[in-house]
């Protein structure tokens, strides 16, 4: 019965469309006469350029429209991707096939790949998905530590090679298309998005960002430049997502100079200048102005000052948040903004007859049309997917969550760590004969250590969200035989012990849900301290946490406190500093407010700890 509903409501969208001019013939094919021999566009011997400029000619508008919308994976179908000669598809947050394996991602995104294959010019999709620490909604995939951490770790190195194995595991599901790194620089750590940028600094995200694109995209002048395992990367979001009103997500950018606005312009300039080939707008506003339809910031600052050449994205129904509630008109400015491919994830069709009508009436032109087409099929080129549309099945194999993976991300973890307080130097542990007890259920937990985007869209506090290493589980893995490792998840029966490691922090969240007004403990973490507290125990306190939140009243009870961020899945990483196995390197990336007051009126002096600040533990400077 249903599906019979669903097959009708199929069919009146097509007739619909086919009215339109979006009928299986795509309108009005230009002269197949070229049709016989290999057309320019499909040679790789030919210059990228020549390529696109002779597929473009062959384009009739309608297939020109359907390169510019991408739909979510929910709402289209292989023989969608055919029939209307749409040009990419996502996945959001969570948006998983229905088996999570390698396997079925791969199986699936082949599938829509077939469909475009199949349309008379056979112009391959790009599939995009937000592998943005790691791949992080397959399972079993390699977690890196959440964007936070790795600006305190501040090594370019290691962003490099995070980037080459996060495009390794993402090529090793089909994909080729990330929508990551964010270059947001956050000034209210308010914002439930803190965690996915770098720093408060723009100049660290600026070393940064730039760093992963190269691992991301491989080296611009090289030939396996967004090939073979690498991929395509994405920018985002363009540009003051950090800079709202009181953090607010989606929020206004009021209290910013075009001036100041610059210093967060610069990290996307040297991202561009690493070769970055696509950028995300930004839901946010300027001054009121969504920039989703702001033709300053899109065309004259990023298309023309900066010089970026690849394509411009949405968010997902960016666009129509320009005007709401007039899906027409808002579409309308974001292309003539400059927006070139649109994250439409369910209303595609309507995208697709609107933007038609629009160019028929002359309110969208066809240079506009042929702008946002020639950089979206430049990327595909360059992506090299006219050559090898589909996944390559010994990478499907073996790329995921492999060994070689899992220990960049434990470096990565080590090195985010920073240390804050070290009183009489109870850190490093000695690791062979200690007697610990570690206390918490964050300590034993996947989901906690993850944070938002992984597996689903906000996450969750599941013990074995996918496969990994706990705290815990790191801890008793890095200690040795003399040493003792007792756990205790509620709190109870901790005396007697040499020390407690006690983890506390955040529940996972992500965009939308993750501002707070408030950013003490919560109340469960705060007994779970007193409880440790209470047995008299010497307490080293982990953090996890998307952003520094408000200790003051709590830290001078602790012996020692280490910021651990979201590590991810690697969480011996916290072990290896833990016990002297590595020495603490991380630095504060953020400034740590000492109240609520430092944090609304974005006071960075006098902090609880300032930008910069972490302890090594041989040099063991104690008090903070
Ligand atoms: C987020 C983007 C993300 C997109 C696709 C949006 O809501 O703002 O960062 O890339 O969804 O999941
Ligand atoms: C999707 C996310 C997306 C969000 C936007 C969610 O349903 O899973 O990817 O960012 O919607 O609101």
């Amino acid at each position: 019965m249903a599906s019979k509903t669903n097959l009708r409501k199929k069919l009146l969208a097509s007739v619909m469309l086919v009215s339109l001019g979006f009928g299986t013939t795509l309108g009005n094919t230009p002269s197949d006469a070229s049709a016989q021999k290999t057309p320019s566009y499909q040679n790789p011997g030919l210059d990228v350029e020549v390529r696109v400029a002779d597929l473009l000619s062959r384009m009739t508008l309608e297939e020109k429209i359907g390169q510019m919308v991408q739909p979510e994976r929910f709402s289209v179908t292989p023989e969608d991707i055919q029939h209307y000669g749409i040009g990419s598809v996502l996945s959001g947050g969570g948006s998983v096939p229905d088996e999570n394996t390698p396997e079925s991602w791969a199986d699936m995104v082949d599938d829509f790949q077939q469909g475009a294959l199949r349309t008379r010019l056979g112009i391959p999709i790009i599939y995009g998905v937000d592998a943005v620490h790691g791949h992080n909604n397959v399972q079993g995939a390699t977690i890196f530590p959440h964007n936070i951490g790795l600006g305190a770790a501040n090594d370019r190195d290691l962003m490099k090679r995070i980037g080459e194995a996060t495009a390794e595991e993402v090529r090793a599901t089909g994909i080729s298309y990330t929508f990551a790194p964010t270059l947001a620089a956050p000034q209210n750590i308010r914002w439930g998005r803190t965690y996915e940028g770098y720093s408060e600094k723009p100049q660290i995200v600026s070393k940064l960002g730039p760093a992963i694109v190269e691992g991301l995209q491989g080296d611009p002048k090289k030939r396996d430049f967004l090939k073979g395992n690498h991929i395509t990367s994405t920018i985002k979001h363009f540009v003051g997502d950090g800079l709202t009103e009181g953090g607010k997500d989606q929020g206004n950018v009021t209290e910013y100079t075009e001036e100041e606005l610059k210093k967060h312009i610069k990290p996307y300039k040297d991202a561009i200048k690493a070769g970055a080939r696509s950028v995300m707008i930004t839901y946010s506003s300027i001054n009121g102005l969504k920039t989703h339809g702001d033709y300053h910031m899109i065309t004259e600052v990023l298309k023309g000052e900066l010089g970026f050449t690849g394509f411009v994205i949405s968010d997902y129904n960016g666009p129509q948040q320009i005007v709401p509630g007039d899906f027409r008109e808002s579409i309308k400015r974001s292309i003539n903004a400059g927006v070139d491919l649109f994250m439409i994830p369910n209303d595609w069709k309507r995208f697709l007859s609107t933007t038609k009508e629009l160019v028929e009436n002359g309110e969208v032109s066809t240079n506009r049309i042929d702008d946002a087409v020639t950089r979206i099929l430049r990327v595909k080129f360059e992506n090299g997917l006219f050559e090898e549309p589909f996944a390559d099945r010994d990478l499907v194999a073996e790329g995921v969550g492999n060994a070689d993976h899992r220990d960049i991300a434990r470096e990565a973890v080590r090195k985010s760590q920073v240390l804050l307080k070290n009183n009489n130097n109870i850190l490093p542990l000695d690791k062979n004969s200690s007697d610990l007890v570690v206390v918490g259920k964050k300590a034993d937990n996947i989901g906690y250590q993850s944070g938002g985007w992984t597996i689903s869209w906000q996450g969750s506090p599941q013990k074995d969200l996918t496969e990994g290493t706990t705290i815990l589980e790191g801890i008793q893995e890095v200690a040795g035989t003399g040493s003792e490792i007792t756990y205790s998840e509620d709190g109870s029966n901790i005396s007697g012990h040499d020390a407690a490691i006690v983890v506390v922090g955040e529940e996972p969240y992500a965009e939308g849900q993750g501002d707070r007004e408030d950013l003490h403990l919560s109340q469960e973490d705060i007994d779970l301290l007193n409880e440790v507290k209470a047995s008299g125990t010497p307490m080293i306190v982990l953090l996890l946490s998307g952003r520094p939140m408000l200790v003051t009243d709590e830290i001078a009870d602790w012996d020692a406190f280490v910021a651990s961020w979201l590590p991810g899945t690697e969480g011996a990483g916290i072990a290896d500093v833990l016990f002297g196995d590595y020495e603490f390197q991380g630095k504060l990336s953020y400034t740590w407010p000492k109240n609520m007051e430092q944090v609304n009126n974005h006071v960075k002096n006098d902090p609880l700890f300032r930008l910069g600040y972490g302890l090594k533990t041989k040099v063991g400077n104690g008090n903070q």
